[in-house]
């Protein structure tokens, strides 16, 4: 599918600010995949939790703002430099977002409660010792802590709590996260889920996930939970790969 998000160009970087890699573009491809879905859902209010250098939102504001030039956007992150980078690749591409520099979203939660129509996070997911969690820098990018479940335990609460009653949550996951017990996790919080891209690299298998309110499941909470609602849906290898490379250069090597 042609894009615009095809075209986003790294003009901005940083050394402590994680770079765009298969699972920045994972994530993008299955928000491309489900863009039709998207567009018909008229988000008002996206969010983007930990956008390093501005990739995903990026590509987010440029899929559906052609179509919904109304919708807002707001992305997050706890390195300030990723802040700073995120604003220039906005910049450059014409799109703007609300950029705040907090943890997940703190100092948020009143004003944003029920209110997010789509959050999108590729968070910090890689097993690590649990010291190296939350630590200032590039580590911060990926430091999981046991099992890399430190942040995204952290994110599902949060995200129940900010999104609207229609809203959709697509997170990055790998399997050594247990993408299984997270959708059950969420299952228990009355979403649905389902696997919008699955992409096997050299060091690890990724998972993007897409989690939804279903009325459904909310009215049989008090039911025991026997089944995934994992429907693993091989999107990749039907899309195109995305590029991002620096300005004058093709190569999207990570
Ligand atoms: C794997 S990188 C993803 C960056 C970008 N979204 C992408 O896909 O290329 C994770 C990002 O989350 C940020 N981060 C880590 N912990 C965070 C937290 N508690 N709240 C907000 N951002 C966080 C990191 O600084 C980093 O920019």
């Amino acid at each position: 599918m042609p894009s615009r998000s095809a075209q986003i160009r790294l003009v901005s970087s940083h050394p402590e600010v994680y770079e765009p890699c298969d699972d920045s573009f994972a994530l993008v491809d299955a928000l491309l995949a489900d863009r039709t879905n998207l567009l018909e859902h008229r988000p008002t209010l996206c969010m983007e939790v930990g956008c390093g250098s501005g990739y995903v939102i990026t590509s987010l504001a440029l899929m559906l703002g052609q179509e919904t030039p109304e919708i807002q956007y707001i992305a997050t992150d706890t390195n300030p430099y990723a802040v700073r980078v995120t604003r220039e690749t906005l910049e450059a591409h014409g799109v703007h977002a609300e950029l705040i520099n907090t943890d997940i979203a703190s100092g948020l939660e009143n004003r944003l409660a029920g209110s997010l129509d789509v959050i999108v996070v590729n968070p910090p997911y890689v097993p690590t010792p649990e010291d190296e969690v939350g630590r200032e820098g590039i580590a911060s990018a990926w430091a999981g802590g046991e099992n890399g479940r430190r942040v995204i335990d952290k994110i599902l609460p949060i995200a129940n709590k900010l999104l609207s009653k229609r809203g959709w949550l697509y997170m990055v996951t790998l399997t050594a996260n247990n993408p299984s017990q997270i959708c059950l996790q969420m299952r228990e919080r009355g979403f649905a889920s389902r696997i919008v891209v699955q992409r096997s690299t050299e060091e690890e298998s990724l998972h993007v996930i897409k989690f939804w309110r279903d009325f459904d499941i909310q009215a049989d909470a008090k039911d025991v939970v026997t089944t995934s609602s994992i429907l693993p849906a091989r999107v990749m290898d039907l899309l195109p790969r995305l590029s991002f490379w620096r300005s004058g250069s093709s190569n999207n090597s990570c």
